[in-house]
């Protein structure tokens, strides 16, 4: 029996739900059992162990370097702090493009390694054999349209996605894929709000936005970009809630000056 039986958890269900009754459904990214845990206590609905990892947790330029054994560790640890939240994973780059059969297997190894609830996958048409696979084993996944930084090779840049028509039209109908082929929600990435509130109208399921406007069913952050862990990205979408680069680096500043002057330990902190 679970230890965390009290808590009520956020199923695939609730999200749709959620949308049904206009509640808007909160996101954040989350890469380690601490700060999952204090998440979770903020009654979070949904944690992504998103290949932003790649980046903020281990420095690299894009997020197409992290492995999927890299994903696992961060997701079983997350997966440990949670009462309450969903916890979905991101299917790292070479995971699953071009290949259902491997595509399968890295969900299967995503949820039975970490015990996650579900996963998350980059794209539309190319990526829907895949996404029928996973489903097929009885994990839920959820779609990502729009920016989305797997493919940041063939954009070129990281600049507001599906501006044109042609590109619009195809989000629109990859959108309309994803929800027929099973897809329990859709993170939509950097495009228009107008774009994006015509999905979320069409939508049974929710959408889920980033720099996608308010008409959408939830919003996702990276969460050291809204707590102000890192200071070199300040897109327009991004609302930071702290600024704990300052912040920590202030502590650790008076940490060392403190330790220097032999002010720590004082009498009272040691035995
Ligand atoms: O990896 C990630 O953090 C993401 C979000 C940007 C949605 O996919």
């Amino acid at each position: 029996m679970s230890v965390h039986k009290e808590a009520k958890k956020v199923t695939t269900h609730t999200l749709v739900e959620m949308k049904m009754r206009g509640e808007k459904i909160s996101m954040l990214t989350a890469y380690d059992y601490s700060m999952a845990k204090i998440f979770d206590a903020a009654k979070i609905d949904v944690l992504l162990v998103g290949d932003s990892a790649s980046n903020v947790m281990h420095g690299h330029e894009t997020t197409l370097p992290i492995t999927l054994d890299e994903m696992i560790s961060h997701a079983a640890a997350v997966i440990k702090a949670v009462d309450r939240a969903l916890v979905v994973v991101d299917l790292p780059f070479g995971s699953y493009q071009g290949n259902s059969k491997a595509a399968l297997n890295s969900s299967i190894r995503i949820m039975k390694e970490a015990e996650a609830h579900a996963v998350k996958l980059e794209g539309g048409a190319e990526v829907v054999d895949s996404i029928a696979r996973i489903l097929s084993a009885g994990i839920p996944v959820m779609g990502h349209l729009g920016l989305t930084p797997q493919s940041i090779y063939k954009f070129g840049t990281y600049e507001v996605r599906a501006k044109e028509e042609a590109e619009a039209d195809k989000l629109l109908s990859d959108a309309k894929l994803l929800e027929e082929a099973g897809c329990f929600a859709i993170v939509l990435e950097k495009i228009p709000s107008a774009l994006a509130h015509l999905v979320a109208q069409h939508a049974k399921i929710p959408i889920i936005g980033i720099g996608a406007g308010s008409e959408v069913d939830g919003q996702v952050l990276v969460s050291h970009d809204m707590l102000g862990i890192n200071k070199d990205f300040s897109p327009k979408f991004l609302r930071r809630y702290l600024n704990l680069y300052d912040t920590i680096k202030g502590a650790v500043e008076q940490y060392v000056a403190d330790v220097k002057a032999v002010d720590f330990p004082n009498q009272k902190e040691q035995y």
